[in-house]
């Protein structure tokens, strides 16, 4: 099965997704926290973790290895969900090589654009592989492409790295994605609300409950 997480740092947004029953964790980032208007990285983080009661990703900002190891060794004692969210640059492959021999070394490997990328982190260490599947689609490239041949390579060499489906803009995104055998899928809510609707569901239930109406009880 695929896990659905919530890309944003928005508690009422993860509020809402949680109390649907399907959400299995949080994504966050630099981005994504300043949109949610906060620089409590350690209080939203734990507040999004008792909503979630699953992996929910805090993104380190030091971009030296020293720096990032110290920033995750903070972030990982928060809670046993929290994972540490570490950009793939040789910094950050020394990080993940360290960070991952911890007894509580949570990675989820940020910004990967590539299958070689993937290949390295999870070579380090890192339990996920975040692929910007939107940010490859806006440079020309394919997108999905990358989460199709990262889960080859995963599966070539039975690689502990899950593959995560990230920069999600669509519902044929996550379709794409679910087909490609990724194991989580994180989408902005915008995306989850639109996986829910469709206009025949709508209709159809206007028309069944039009045509019960008019039955006598
Ligand atoms: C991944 O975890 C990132 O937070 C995210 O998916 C980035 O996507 P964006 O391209 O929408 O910023």
């Amino acid at each position: 099965m695929a896990r659905i997480f919530l890309d944003t740092a928005k508690l009422d947004e993860i509020r809402e997704a949680a109390s649907w029953g399907i959400l299995d964790g949080v994504t966050t980032n630099p981005t994504l926290m300043m949109r949610a208007g906060t620089a409590d990285l350690k209080a939203n983080t734990l507040k999004i973790v008792e909503m979630v009661q699953g992996p929910v990703s805090a993104e380190v900002v030091r971009t030296d290895a020293a720096g990032m190891i110290e920033e995750a060794r903070e972030i990982l004692s928060w809670s046993e969900h929290v994972y540490a969210k570490i950009p793939i640059t040789v910094e950050g492959l020394k990080a993940m090589r360290e960070i991952s021999a911890w007894p509580n070394g949570r990675i989820n490997a940020t910004l990967i654009f590539s299958p070689v990328q993937a290949y390295l982190v999870a070579r380090a260490g890192a339990s996920f592989a975040s692929i910007f599947v939107g940010r490859i689609d806006d440079a020309g490239l394919d997108g999905m492409e990358v989460v199709r041949q990262t889960r080859e390579i995963f599966d070539n060499y039975g690689l502990d790295c899950q593959v995560l489906a990230a920069s999600i803009r669509t519902t044929t995104h996550v379709v794409e994605a679910l087909l490609a055998g990724a194991d989580i899928i994180t989408l902005p809510f915008e995306v989850l609300q639109r996986m829910v609707r469709s206009p025949f569901t709508d209709a159809g239930l206007a028309s069944f409950l039009a045509d019960w109406a008019k039955v006598a009880k």
